[in-house]
């Protein structure tokens, strides 16, 4: 059996709830909470891509807060959402999610806060792993702080769990000081043992909602086995609740990032300034000046020369290529031994063949520039085909748009030159090797080695 069969049939009978439908009131945003993000990542799409290796078959995400913005940000997991209208609680979410659970026939289920978006596929890997060898009815990790904050405290008796109780309802002439071990918000529960706990749960705390963590008292008072899993201080199990929470826990993830890259062969200089999200590839010996922001799966290669203040998203970026200073790159192609910048700007869908030049003040959109042609200042070229070694000149723009909001396309051939400050009124198509006379406005097609002119005649006159 190869190794990933023998990882799903090792957890074929286990799937995943991630609880994601809370107001996140902490954070103090408009966005829903798992939206929020770590170098331009949503929380939540970290928290799939965790549980992708092991448990990717069967993931439901209970969602209710702003469910449409969740919906529309993961389009792909349409049909793996379970709506929990009014958010009354944790305990309420997993209630809402159980008959689904159930459904399934699966044997147990890992429920996650979708708030934890820094933990490692190995260690839930290890916690599910644990929790069945020793068979737990009902298994959850826990962490030690120096300072418990908000978090669900741990109670034990010796070593054994005796209950989470969460912060607000947390007396200490009841339940004596704290440890420092609380709850980390990741639970392994085996469904037969559970299902007749869930109508017990009930919201009469300082909260007034309905809490999962209630789970751990009643299932110790029904002599289940319960088990809490000590993961130590292990920053990467914290939930996320406040903003200050949010950029502890990305820049934690940022130095290590960068530092990830630096080790394999990355120049990167002021690594501090550098953020880097967690799906870009960097090719050795590629070299990096902060402060700079690469994110999305982009792919830089070996020997790019990136330079300050750029930020580089969803593109790929070629051999030997130079991005000079402030350029803004998103969701497009650069070939190999090209030049952007500074002040370059590729919006979505853009190609530069290798060889490919851009400079100053040009902005492209859904537009090819073939190899080893030119846009070198002040340019808006959207909605083109340019061709090889065609040269652009300054203030060049395509008129792309007309009075009806309609987008029309220009084409331009090979080894033509474009003019300074000329409008290519689209649809259009200028030939190979043909010339558009500078301050031109073309709106008719000019044939291959042709020359476009529409300048009107100068007079010199007198000064008066
Ligand atoms: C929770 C735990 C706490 C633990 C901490 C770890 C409870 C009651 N407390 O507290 O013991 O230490 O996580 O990070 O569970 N959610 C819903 N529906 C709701 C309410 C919340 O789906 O009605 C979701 C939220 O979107 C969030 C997750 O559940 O992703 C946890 O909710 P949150 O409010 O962050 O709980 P904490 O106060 O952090
Ligand atoms: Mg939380």
């Amino acid at each position: 059996m190869s190794d990933t069969s023998t990882i799903e049939a090792a957890y074929a009978n286990v799937g995943a709830l991630i609880l994601a439908a809370g107001k996140g009131t902490r954070m103090y945003s408009d966005a829903p909470k798992v939206l929020q993000t770590l170098l331009e990542k949503p929380m939540l799409a970290y928290v799939y891509d965790a549980l992708a290796p092991i448990l990717g078959k069967h993931v439901w995400t209970v969602i209710g807060h702003q469910a449409e913005a969740i919906r529309k940000a993961f389009p792909q997991n349409e049909g793996s959402f379970i709506v929990q209208e009014e958010q009354r609680g944790t305990g309420h979410a997993l209630q809402v999610a159980w008959p689904t659970l159930l459904d399934s026939k699966l044997e147990y289920v890992l429920v996650i806060n979708g708030d934890t978006p820094l933990v490692h596929t190995e260690t839930l890997r290890a916690f599910l792993r644990d929790s069945r060898d020793k068979k737990a009815d009902l298994a959850f990790m826990t962490l030690t702080l120096a300072d418990p904050g908000a978090f669900g405290r741990v109670v034990r008796e010796k070593e054994a769990v005796k209950a989470v109780i969460e912060a607000k309802d947390y007396d200490r002439d009841v339940f004596g000081v704290e440890t420092g071990e609380v709850n980390a918000g990741i639970y392994c529960i085996k469904l037969s043992s559970v299902s007749g706990l869930l109508q017990n749960l009930h919201s009469s705390n300082k909260s007034a909602e309905i809490y999962i963590t209630d789970l751990v008292g009643l299932a110790v008072e029904q002599k289940l086995k319960v088990i809490g899993y000590n993961g130590g201080n292990d920053l990467r199990l914290m939930g996320i609740n406040s903003p200050v929470e949010l950029v502890r826990a990305e820049e934690f993830m940022r130095q290590e990032i960068v530092e990830k890259h630096l080790a394999e062969g990355v120049i990167i200089r002021s690594p501090h300034t550098v953020r880097i999200g967690p799906d870009v590839s960097i090719g050795k010996g590629a070299d990096i000046t902060g402060p700079c922001e690469i994110y999305g799966s982009s792919t830089i290669a070996g020997g790019v020369r990136i330079a300050s203040y750029c930020r580089i998203e969803a593109c790929t970026v070629g051999r030997g290529t130079e991005i000079r200073s402030f350029s803004h790159l998103n969701s497009s192609r650069v070939g190999e031994s090209c030049i952007v910048g500074p002040y370059g700007r590729l919006r979505t869908g853009c190609v530069l063949e290798d060889e490919a030049r851009i400079g100053n003040f040009v902005e492209m959109k859904k537009t090819t520039l073939g190899k080893g042609a030119k846009a070198n200042h002040l340019s808006y070229l959207g909605d083109a085909d340019i061709g090889a070694n065609t040269n652009i000149g300054a203030g060049t723009i395509t008129c792309n748009l007309n009075t009806r909001r309609e987008k029309h396309k220009t084409k331009i051939g090979e080894g033509a030159f474009i003019g300074s400050n000329s409008c290519l009124v689209a649809p259009v198509v200028i030939g190979d090797f043909s010339l558009v006379a500078a301050g031109s406005v073309i709106t008719k097609d000019v044939p291959e080695q042709h020359m476009g002119l529409t300048r009107g005649p100068l007079r010199i006159l007198k000064r008066k």
